[in-house]
């Protein structure tokens, strides 16, 4: 088979699986197969440039940053729709129709979830998606083209064994993201220290308003089609006819969409739709009833802005107002302290809400948030409810502004906001609420890498008062443990024998396993070369000393400084020697060649693993890091390098194979 029959087979191949798993959802090879296929096509188009196309898979990446958006008009002006706030407006909104069709008949209605996302439209030449806009005003859009692009549930070419395409179509639909990917994504940013967003909508707007697509690329965006713009060379009777179309061509189309005989039907509709509201995977705000047949629907023509023969019914408010009683602060897993608004409880979308965060003191200056307040909250969907705005008019006359305290509530140790960031933290290594999470960062693979002390012996641990701080773990005993549920005499010696061993280690393990704020594995690597692995110095250390270490910034140099202020931190650090822990000694012989480089690995190395590069790399004073940036300074490629490698390839980032690597450190 020649190349060009080859990777046309492979883009319809991709194309299939893109469609069965985000379109269809029934996927049916695994992840990693589809990666493989994408990465045999990227190579041979890497490999023959003439042969790449503007709808290949391989183009769903994103494209080099834009200056701005262009504009585009939208060929049929994108209306909005009139609203009904209850049963009677959407009764109304029918009779309306029959007195406009002057006579008293049956209509059949589409009904269909009303998204809560952003509109775009989509058009297609000859069965090739060629641009994309955002409903913007109504008749001119903002060009989107290549953010869409990174849609995969986004047709690039539509499929046409079911039927033929028209020479022109437009459609519509609603870019939005998934309950659950909304979760994820505010994991992810503030795991990446990014602004969370406020709710699926926000960031589903913020994602396709990017200028750089391959940010969009990271953003797990969903779309459902529901409406045609213009359409050339092809008609349909109904709007039913035509969203069958749409799903032949592989479009998304939801599945809730249900054809309506008369107008007791929508209401019926409207109200099931509503009680299951909260159950289904994306947020809507409502329903719609579109009239099925197009005949009619000219004939109903349009208001200004918006179809007669469509409406939206509108669910209930998820808002309603409360009292703020108290304001009290929470330590989370991570010993970040969290203001709490105790409300009286109140019934919102039919769940009990008496609890509200109110995130940091930032967030509660902005808002001017006070104990006797009486607030608006707001639950969109199942995410976690939140306040939306005070209301002044009902201000106590004797409030006074609430500022957080200064100490921990679980512990009473200082706690400590870094210059620039909003969340408050307390550090100390014993307080309750963080003592199960420090005990799993202690005993973690990359930190003390301790065996057989799991999530469950520690909870035992912590809820028998056996382990307070981690020193503790080096006085347990073997008849402490067997003592414990499922432990028997073997596994309780293995345990004791694990936590031994784990004593001589080295100091970057040992100072990235006390989990001190933005001391990860990287940052105390660095930090043992800085103190040359002497641990009474770093414990004494000061911000001048800190901030002159490359790669140590202020806030990192006081987060450390600030640590070791609690005395409570010194003893235990100090009782884990006294137990029995030594560090090897450093070797600070090797020459720093890569001080300040970047290194990516990735595909499969021969002559040595991904973890001994690494190492290679930052005994000689680099970094390796897990992601291709415009930071980094060298891929080191393997076998079977995919992604990463196209990445580096696209920012112009030296690669190196596995033996040129090597060289530079002979
Ligand atoms: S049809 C002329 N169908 O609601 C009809 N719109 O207020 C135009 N929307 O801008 C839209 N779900 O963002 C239609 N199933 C649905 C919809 C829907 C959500 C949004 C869309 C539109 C707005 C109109």
């Amino acid at each position: 088979m020649n190349t060009s029959n080859k990777i046309n087979d492979l883009r319809s191949e991709l194309n299939d699986h893109n469609y069965r798993y985000y379109v269809l959802d029934d996927p049916v090879i695994s992840d990693a197969e589809y990666d493989r296929l994408l990465r045999e096509l990227q190579l041979l188009e890497d490999a023959h440039p003439d042969l790449i196309a503007d709808d290949s898979p391989t183009q769903r990446v994103g494209a080099p940053p834009l200056d701005g958006f262009g504009n585009i008009r939208h060929r049929i002006p994108m209306q909005s729709l009139a609203n009904a706030m209850d049963t009677e407006e959407i009764l109304a909104f029918h009779d309306r129709l029959i007195r406009r069709l002057g006579k008293e008949q049956a209509i059949e209605y589409i009904a269909e979830p009303k998204l809560d996302g952003l509109a775009v439209e989509l058009v297609y030449e000859k069965g090739k998606f060629v641009n994309g806009s955002t409903r913007g005003d109504g008749t001119t859009g903002e060009d989107i083209t290549q953010n869409l692009k990174t849609i995969r549930a986004i047709p690039l070419t539509l499929r046409v064994e079911a039927q033929s395409v028209p020479a022109l179509l437009e459609v519509r639909g609603e870019v939005f993201i998934r309950k659950d990917d909304f979760l994820k994504l505010n994991i992810q940013q503030e795991a990446n220290d990014k602004p969370v967003f406020a709710n699926p909508r926000n960031a589903a707007a913020g994602s396709l308003r990017q200028l750089d697509s391959r940010i969009t690329a990271t953003r797990p965006l969903s779309i459902f089609c529901y409406q045609a713009g213009m359409v050339e060379g092809m008609t349909f009777e109904t709007h039913s006819e035509f969203l069958a179309a749409l799903q032949n061509w592989g479009f998304p189309v939801n599945p809730e969409i249900k054809i309506l005989n008369g107008i007791e039907e929508a209401v019926a509709f409207h109200s099931d739709l509503e009680s299951r509201r909260n159950t289904l995977p994306y947020e809507i705000d409502g329903s719609v009833f579109k009239v099925n047949n197009y005949d009619l629907q000219e004939k109903l023509g349009s208001r200004s802005r918006s179809p007669r023969w469509a409406i939206a019914g509108k669910f209930k408010a998820q808002q309603e107002t409360t009292v703020i009683e108290n304001i009290i602060l929470s330590v989370g897993r991570t010993g970040a302290v969290t203001p709490v608004a105790k409300l009286v409880p109140v019934k919102v979308g039919g769940v009990v809400v008496s609890n509200v965060t109110l995130h940091n003191q930032d967030e509660i200056d902005r808002k001017d948030i006070r104990v006797g307040d009486t607030v608006l909250i707001q639950r969109a969907g199942d995410v976690i409810p939140q306040v939306v705005k005070i209301i002044l008019e009902k201000r106590p006359a004797n409030s006074s502004p609430f500022k957080m305290i200064n100490t921990c509530p679980e512990c009473d140790h200082d706690i400590y906001r870094p210059e620039g960031e909003v969340v408050a933290r307390c550090q100390n290594l014993s307080c309750p609420a963080q003592v199960k999470r420090r005990i799993e960062h202690f005993v973690s693979k990359n930190a003390m890498d301790i065996d057989g002390v799991g999530e469950k012996l520690i909870d035992q641990l912590v809820e028998k008062n056996l382990v307070k701080s981690v020193d503790d773990l080096f006085r347990l005993s073997v008849d402490q443990l067997s003592d414990l549920e499922r432990m028997a005499e073997k596994s309780a010696d293995n345990t004791i024998s694990a936590l031994n061993n784990s004593k001589s280690t080295t100091f970057h393990r040992f100072v990235h396993a006390l989990g001190i704020r933005n001391v990860g594995e990287h940052v105390a690597k660095v930090l043992e070369k800085a103190f040359s692995g002497n641990m009474e110095d770093f414990m004494k250390t000061n911000v001048e000393d800190l901030e002159a270490i490359v790669e140590v910034g202020p806030i990192v140099a006081e987060t450390i400084v600030k640590f070791w202020t609690d005395k409570n931190n010194v003893n235990i650090v100090n009782n884990c020697f006294d137990l029995g822990i030594v560090l090897e000694p450093v070797n600070n012989e090797t020459e720093q060649i890569f001080a300040g480089k970047t290194f990516v690995f990735t595909g499969s190395l021969e002559s040595i693993t991904r973890k001994e590069g690494k190492e290679i790399v930052e005994s000689r004073g680099g970094r390796a890091a897990g992601s291709v940036s415009t930071k980094t300074d060298y891929v080191v490629a393997g076998k079977n390098a995919g992604s990463k490698l196209m990445k580096a390839e696209e920012l112009g980032i030296s690669v190196l194979i596995e033996s040129e690597f090597l060289d530079l450190v002979k």
